[in-house]
Order: structure tokens, then sequence, then C-alpha cells
């Protein structure tokens, strides 16, 4: 008598999904300046390119709209860049990024657009 038994086997797929293919912040220490911070992670959407366009981000140089932006105050302009809002990331998605750098950054922009 033969008895075949059934060995069934379970198979167990795993999926690892990458999140955050926006800007890279791979080469930012604490050291990095507002510039470098614009060039690795901000000019992804605010160099008026093809992002900025999408998201329709305010460009470097864009003087017009960083004038009308300043009259906020680099403040309130640092508060919204942090916490994000509508379709800009918090942070520009820099979680390396501090909150000072993040003023940097900005006032990089503000400085940039006169
Ligand atoms: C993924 C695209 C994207 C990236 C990356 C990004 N931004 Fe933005 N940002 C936007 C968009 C879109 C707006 C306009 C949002 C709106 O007005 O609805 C914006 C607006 C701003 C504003 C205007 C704030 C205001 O008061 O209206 C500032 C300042 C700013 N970004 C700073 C930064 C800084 C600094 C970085 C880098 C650390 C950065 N952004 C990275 C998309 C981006």
């Amino acid at each position: 008598m033969f008895k075949k038994s059934i060995a069934m086997v379970g198979l167990v797929t795993s999926a690892a999904f990458m999140t955050g293919c926006g800007p890279s912040d791979d080469g930012i220490t604490s050291n990095s300046t507002g510039s470098e911070i614009f060039e690795q992670v901000c000019s992804a959407c605010h160099n008026g390119g093809v992002m900025g366009f999408v998201t329709s981000a305010p460009a470097i140089g864009d003087k017009e709209a960083w004038v009308a932006l300043e009259s906020k105050g680099i403040d309130s302009m640092t508060q919204l860049s942090i916490q994000g809002f509508n379709k800009m990331p918090a942070k520009g998605d820099c979680g390396k990024c501090s909150d000072q750098q993040i003023k940097s950054a900005v006032e990089y922009m503000v400085e940039q657009s006169k």
C-alpha cells in the first residue's frame, strides 16, 4: 500500500516598497548651508523646471513671486516650509534638514530672487 502525502507549500511573498522617490537628502549633513540644501533638495521643484511646473512651486529667481511671498516674512514662510502645505512637502522631504537649515534655504531662495 502506498500512501501519498501531499505537502502544501506556502508561498511567502514579500514586497518591499521604498517610499520617497522625490528629492534626495543623501548628501545633507548638519553642516550643509542654505545654498547646498537648495541645490540638493529644494531645486527639484523650485528651479522652474518640470516639477516646478507640475506642482506650481515658486521658482528661484522669479522676483514677482518671491517679493510677494517675502511680504509675509521669512519666519512664516519658514514655518510653512517646515510643516508642508499643499504640494510643498514638509521640509521639502529633507528628513535630515534642521529647522534652521530650512530657514537658510528659504533665505537663500529669497536672496537669489531679488
Ligand atoms: C516636491 C516639490 C517641492 C520641493 C522638493 C520643495 N518645495 Fe517648496 N513649494 C512647493 C510648492 C508646490 C509650493 C507652492 C505651494 C502653494 O502655494 O500651494 C512651495 C512653496 C514654498 C515656499 C513658499 C511658502 C509660502 O509662504 O507660500 C517656500 C518658502 C518653500 N516652498 C521653500 C522650500 C524649501 C526651503 C525647500 C527645500 C528644503 C522646498 N521648498 C522644497 C514644492 C516643493
